[in-house]
């Protein structure tokens, strides 16, 4: 058994963060969203994982090398261009060959591993297993609908009507078959080659799309407020732990990591919350749900329910709250009169900017 990682995209739901880099390298608790992909994979016991990757190959690259710290070996595939899921099938099927193999969003999250559903699927051995959870807002996801005796009999994409509260969930388990599906298929109305009509085919075609009911926590970090509710529920299951140094005027409460060389001077630190590597908090109060990536220099501000992406700078500017803050970004006040906002903002920025009444 194989895996194919999918780790290309263009994110768009995640700018400006996505212009300069990949989202699926993205920390939650501290580390990058697709490690707990790989490291699920390599729990199942699979070993040769192929990565799909499209303009930040590099990054990528640099970050899991050859596997081999996870205990895999890696095969990058380019992908041209985000041309669609089953598109990224398309473009593995040397790597792929005729094995069976899971297919695992790089950006998605599966609290409790893979390893049952592979097993599932070696014993069962259907044509292709698919894993659904319900939810809340069907819309917004791939739905599955399922006919007597719990078969999938129809899949459709971001329905406006869902037949059903069954959503996709970004792990897939296909044998050979998906090779001829997703060679047969058309591109959708945005131009790419759906996943969803790839399996679609195969249902048609009267092959064994078996559905997987998750019961644990799973989401598809592609948008903010679900990177935030990620970061929560990590942090929820932190192992307490002060690696660095906190000063006698600070203080620490709850579930809380200060990683290596990190430090806290003056300041409270009330978890579930991690503090990385080199990390400086001064004067400062870091509330419950955040994680503070490497390098960052947190002086005179509050902040929660937060990531913050490392080298970043935080200083003097009262109270941040649902934020992600990216790589060696600057907050700072505004010293020079008049006093104004000053920005210098990416492409796709968002700021909301509490100001008083
Ligand atoms: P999506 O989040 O569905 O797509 P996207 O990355 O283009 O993001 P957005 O909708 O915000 O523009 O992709 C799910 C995962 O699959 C993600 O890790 C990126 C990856 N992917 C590819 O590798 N190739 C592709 O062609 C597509 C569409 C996604």
């Amino acid at each position: 058994m194989k895996a194919l990682v999918l780790a290309g995209g263009s994110g768009t739901r995640l700018r400006p963060i996505t212009h300069t880099s990949a989202k699926q390298l993205v920390p939650v608790a501290n580390k990058p969203v697709l490690f707990y992909g790989l490291e699920a994979i390599a729990a199942a016991g699979i070993t040769n994982v192929g990565i799909i990757v499209g303009e930040t190959a590099a990054e990528i690259e640099t970050a899991v090398g050859d596997g081999s710290e996870l205990g895999i070996e890696v095969t990058y595939i380019r992908q041209e261009a985000p041309l669609g899921l089953a598109h990224a099938v398309l473009v593995a099927r040397d790597f792929l060959g005729d094995e069976p193999f899971v297919m695992y969003l790089g950006d998605n999250l599966i609290i409790g591993g893979i390893s049952g559903l592979v097993e599932e699927f070696r014993r069962s051995g259907p044509d292709a297993l698919i894993l659904l959870t319900k939810v809340s807002n069907p819309s917004a996801f791939g739905v599955a609908e399922l006919g007597p005796g719990g078969r999938v009999v129809r899949l459709v994409e971001k329905p406006r009507q869902p037949p059903s509260d069954l959503a996709l969930v970004g792990v897939y388990l296909f044998g050979p078959a998906v090779h001829e599906a997703v060679r047969a298929i058309k591109p959708s109305a945005r131009g790419e080659l759906e996943i969803t009509e790839a399996i679609q085919w195969l249902v048609d075609g009267g092959y064994e799309v078996a559905p997987h009911l998750v019961e644990g926590y799973w989401k598809d970090t592609g948008r903010l407020d679900d990177m935030l509710e990620t970061n929560r529920h990590l942090l929820e299951s932190l192992e307490p732990a002060v690696r660095g140094v906190v000063d006698e005027s600070s203080t620490v409460v709850g579930r809380v990591v200060i990683e290596e060389g990190a430090s806290l001077v003056r300041s409270t630190v009330r978890g579930p919350a991690i503090i990385g590597r080199d990390t400086r908090i001064v004067d400062s109060y870091v509330g419950p749900f955040t994680s503070i990536y490497h390098s960052c220099a947190i002086e005179d501000t509050e902040i929660e329910y937060s990531i913050v992406l490392e080298r970043a700078t935080i200083r003097g500017i009262g109270r941040i709250e649902d934020s992600l803050i990216g790589r060696d970004v600057e907050v700072v006040p505004s010293a020079a009169r008049p006093r104004a906002h000053r920005l210098m903002l990416g492409d796709h920025s968002r700021v909301s900017v509490a100001t008083t009444p």
